[in-house]
């Protein structure tokens, strides 16, 4: 036998063995196959169960993007060419994940970002939500459109924060701002990357094919109940002077969510918001087709320190989180992976979802040589 042909045989033996091993008998499970919480390994599992168990257009509820769904995709590429550089023999027996924010303490920098109407995800909706996170140790932001009320949230007993959109009635605001307050939500995120409704070419096809003779389930819009007076949502006047205006009459402090560039970050400084969240909406309001990993330096450099920067927008694994840390945010925030969770399994995939990432973040961490967030530094991570 030439030695070519030894070779040619061996590797046909190989060949052969490996997928005798694994080919068959063993196939990484499809979407059909994760029936059950137990099949879910990764985010991305919940992400398929999810389509499998939702209906269309409550999975594309979620899933769906403005225009072609660049800045959404864009946020997921933009993580995966980020890399990371792990520094060796550091003691690494305990991890701690503690992160400090506006002088409250909480156990993980993973944050559950808002999203309105999740009656419409699971029956359970945010109630679902609202108990995992506060079963796991996680920070929540709950949102305006939510479909239960800001005070039945607080009642699953976990840390609270309270979104909100600029609304034309500004008496409105600021009863919604005291609402939370009462509840025990101890910041405020001004949503302020919706002057128009995003293009969701999904959901409009949905809404123009649906059965007719089924009846729409309709949005509760709870966090409206027992306001007696004009309410809405939206305002595209609103600007830097009414967020001036909004932090004078508010106690809470206010973050800003959706803030893209180092311009809108330094105005930030002088609107004397407490913190800021780098965020495009997932990729639900334009296509602006920047991720937020490759906006995140511009900004973090703008803040210089003087205020918390949070980010969202395709996270999708711990090293993700751990990749957003090592830029420069304080914390993230997670949209579709939660909701995948909660749409598949209710409150025990939410509670799934938050148990995966914050142990892949707690393994990149041991990996990296980082025992605590405080460790993670620039020198953790190589930019493209
Ligand atoms: C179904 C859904 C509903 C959302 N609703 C809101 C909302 O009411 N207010 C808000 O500020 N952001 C909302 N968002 C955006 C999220 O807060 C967050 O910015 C985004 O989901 C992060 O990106 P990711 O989904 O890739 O993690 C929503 C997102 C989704 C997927």
């Amino acid at each position: 036998m030439s030695v070519i042909s030894r070779r040619q045989f061996t590797t046909g033996l190989i060949a052969g063995g490996l997928s005798a091993q694994w080919g068959p008998a063993f196939s990484y499970p499809d979407r059909a196959q994760i029936e059950s919480l137990k099949d879910v390994l990764n985010v991305q599992h919940l992400d398929r169960a999810a389509r499998a168990a939702m209906t269309p257009e409550a999975y594309h509820f979620v899933a769906g993007a403005a225009d072609d769904g660049l800045t959404r995709d864009a946020n997921r590429a933009a993580w995966e060419r980020v890399r990371i550089r792990p520094r060796r023999l550091v003691d690494v027996s305990e991890i701690t994940t503690d992160v400090e924010l506006l002088g409250d303490r909480y156990e993980s920098p993973v944050i559950l970002a808002p999203a309105g109407n999740q009656l419409k995800v699971h029956a359970d909706g945010e109630m679902a939500t609202a108990r995992a996170a506060a079963a796991e140790g996680h920070l929540l932001i709950a949102a305006q459109m939510a479909d239960t009320r800001i005070s039945e949230m607080a009642a699953a007993g976990g840390p609270l924060w309270f979104q909100l959109y600029p609304t034309k009635q500004r008496e409105f605001m600021l009863w919604l701002a005291e609402q939370a307050s009462n509840a025990g939500c101890r910041a405020l995120v001004l949503t302020i990357d919706g002057p128009t409704r995003g293009n969701h070419e999904a959901e409009r096809w949905f809404t123009m094919h649906r059965d007719k003779s089924v009846p729409r389930s309709r949005a509760r819009l709870a966090n409206f109940e027992g306001y007696d007076g004009r309410a809405g949502v939206g305002d595209p006047t609103f600007s830097w002077d009414d967020v001036q205006w909004l932090t004078e009459q508010v106690a809470l402090p206010l973050f800003l969510k959706g803030i893209v560039t180092h311009e809108d970050a330094r105005l930030c400084r002088r609107a004397g918001v407490a913190g800021l969240i780098v965020s495009n909406h997932g990729g639900r309001q334009e296509g602006n087709g920047r991720g937020t990993a490759e906006v995140l330096p511009e900004i973090v450099a703008a803040v210089d320190g003087r205020m918390p920067v949070l980010l969202d927008g395709g996270i999708r694994r711990g090293a993700d989180v751990f990749k957003a840390l090592a830029m420069g945010a304080d914390a993230v925030c997670i949209g579709r992976p939660y909701l995948w969770g909660l749409g598949a399994f209710g409150e025990a995939g939410v509670s799934k979802c938050l148990q995966i990432l914050q142990s892949e973040l707690e393994r990149t961490m041991r990996y990296a040589g980082t025992p605590a967030l405080g460790d993670i530094s620039p020198v953790h991570i190589q930019r493209p």
